[in-house]
Formats: structure tokens, sequence, C-alpha cells
């Protein structure tokens, strides 16, 4: 670590150009509004709304489902594998001006095969994205198929099943949609079979669920990372797991914050997590709906809980170790990330 901090006049100018990993993101929660027009019309869908700043207002969440209701609404949009390529594309452009230099991307297939679209239509449209993304935008990126936890672990199956011939444009798989009632240890055959298959694992856990979904996606499901989290810092046997283990949290403080986790981001536990050793990340989750991509909660959360430089260079490093990147690719990411910061000293 460094011994000279940046000023803090500085700090937010180092947040934005500092090189980092997003590794919680879901595609389809970047579809700006009007984006969402244009898809819309292009394949002649009917929107519910008269204008994209409608569709902002709506934005108004009480809770995880609440928004999960307007989120599924909005994918009914998306109709062409150029519809997939499209939106990756538009959320690389914001990721790199945000001096994101690798992202993990997740999307799910059984929303858009539950509209009649095929696996492929989604994996390809977005692959193609991810393949572009370097000479495009600078970027690297990959793939995590998420399961959705509200519909069963055969239908998780028949996902997992249908992607197969794609397999080799995934580098993970993941879970997500609504998670209270619909525990980790649901989905204990399906992933088995995909570690079988070489797949990294990933799941959302203790984002309103409790510290057991946590203990449970790690010793049932087998994952490398949880995404959110935030729910740990209840049991202080599983903070003292997760640290010992290493095992990164994606925070995503302003879904945090929108889905009313936390009233407020002063309240934020990512600061006291980072204090007591736990490997977090910072990360946007469904950035058109929450209110910011990942520089935006960056500096929201740094201004909220008067974080430091000190705390921007750990989370962007412990941002590079835990995503699925060669060591190579790595020790690239982490000379970049030094170079930037002695340019801020
Ligand atoms: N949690 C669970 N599922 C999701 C989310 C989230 O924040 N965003 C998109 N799907
Ligand atoms: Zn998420």
């Amino acid at each position: 670590m460094f011994t000279r901090p940046v000023p803090a006049d500085r700090l937010p100018d180092l947040l934005r150009a500092m090189p980092k990993a997003e590794l919680h993101m879901h595609i389809e929660g970047s579809l700006e509004p009007e984006q969402m027009f244009e898809f819309a019309r292009r394949n002649s869908v009917a929107l519910a709304y008269s204008s994209a700043q409608a569709v902002r207002e709506a934005y108004v969440f009480d809770n995880l489902q609440s928004f999960l209701d307007i989120y599924h609404a909005g994918t009914m949009v998306l109709k062409t594998e150029q519809d997939f390529y499209d939106m990756a594309c538009a959320y690389f452009a914001r990721a790199q001006a945000d001096n994101v230099t690798h992202a993990e991307l997740f999307f799910d297939t059984q929303t858009h095969t539950g509209h009649g679209l095929s696996a492929a239509t989604v994996i390809n449209g977005l692959h193609r994205a991810c393949d572009d993304a370097p000479a495009k935008y600078g970027l690297t990126a990959s793939l995590i198929l998420c399961f959705l936890r509200h519909l069963s672990e055969a239908e998780a199956f028949a996902c997992l099943e249908e992607a197969m011939p794609l397999r080799d444009k995934l580098v993970g798989i993941g879970l997500a949609s609504s998670e209270v009632g619909h525990p980790p240890e649901k989905f204990a055959k399906v992933f088995a079979r995909a570690k079988q298959l070489g797949f990294r694992l990933v799941a959302h856990a203790g984002e309103e669920g409790p510290p057991e979904y946590i203990w449970n996606a790690l010793d049932i499901l087998k994952v490398e990372r949880i995404d959110h989290g935030v729910q740990a810092i209840k049991d202080s046997r599983l903070m003292q797991r997760l640290i010992h283990d290493k095992v990164p949290l994606t925070v995503c403080p302003l879904s945090n914050l929108k889905l009313r986790v936390y009233s407020n981001l002063s309240q934020h536990n990512i600061g006291r997590m980072l204090d007591a050793g736990v490997v977090a990340t910072i990360n946007s989750d469904d950035p058109a709906y929450f209110g910011g991509y990942i520089n935006e909660n960056f500096t929201q959360t740094f201004a909220a809980l008067g974080l430091n430089s000190d705390r921007a260079y750990q989370l962007a490093l412990n941002s590079i170790n835990a995503s699925f990147i060669d060591a190579t690719e790595r020790a690239r990411h982490v000379d970049r990330l030094n170079e930037v910061f002695e340019t801020f000293r």
C-alpha cells in the first residue's frame, strides 16, 4: 500500500481515473429508457410509458421484488441478437468512461426464453460485443449466466442444457432474482453439475436474505464470490470465514440504497467491511435503474462514508484480484493501477 495519501480534493478524479474491474452488473439492468424506446420502436413493441422521462419516474422501489417486476417489463423490448449486442456496447461505452478495464457481465436467458427468444440469440449477441470490447472500448469482458432463483431447479437444468452448445462463450454461472424464500440449496444439484463442467461459480446472497444464505452459497453451492453479501455483518463467525478465506463480496451501494436495504448511504457497511478485512468491491448492479454507473457508486459512497485514497486503492485492487482473469492479465491490471496512483501523488 502507498504511504502518501492523495489529497481529498483530488479524490473524485482519482476514483474515476483508477482502472477497475466491474464484477456485478446485470446487462439487462443497463438498458437506459432512451434505448428501451429505440428497441421498442424497431421491434414494434408497445410500451406502457409515454416518454423516457415517464419511465425514469416509475423507478421508485420498495424492495428487490418491486424492482424485479419493472426490470422484467423492460426486457420485453429485447428481441434480436443485435439488440443484445447494442445493449452491451452501450454499457461498455459507459464503463470505459469510468475506466473499467475488465467487466464480468451477468445476464439470464430464462427471462428471454420465457418471451420466445432462444438462448443462442442472447448469448451470441452479448458475446460478439465482448469480443469487440478490447478494440472498441479498451476493456476486456466475459459473461456469467445467472439462473433465476424464483424458478425451479429443473428449469435451471434446462437453461444450462440449452446454453451448453455455447459453453465456450461463458466464464461462469450465477444465481439472481427474488432471494428470500429461494435459498441457495434449492440449486445444489445444478451448481454441482456446473462445477463439474468447469464453470466459475458465484451467487447473489445476503442482499435481503439472511447470513445463512451466504453460508449455504459457500458450503453447498461452492461459489467463489458472493454477490452483495452485506447481511454477513450480522454474523461474526461468517465475517471471520469471509476474511479468512478471502471470499470477495461484490457490493452495490446505490442498488442497496434504491432497494431500501439502507435508508441512507451513510449507513452502508462497506467501510466497516473493509476495516474488518473483507475483500469487498464496488459495483453498479443495474445502473440504468439505480441511479448510476460504477463511478457514481464510488463517488457517492466515498462522500457518504468519508473513505480515503487507501480505500480507493484497496477497492480497485480487490476488484482485479476477485475477477476471473488469468495471472498474466491480473499482473497487467495491477501495474496499470499502480501507474495511475503514482500520477496522483
Ligand atoms: N438482485 C437479484 N437479482 C437481480 C438483481 C439484484 O440486485 N438485479 C437483477 N437481477
Ligand atoms: Zn445483482
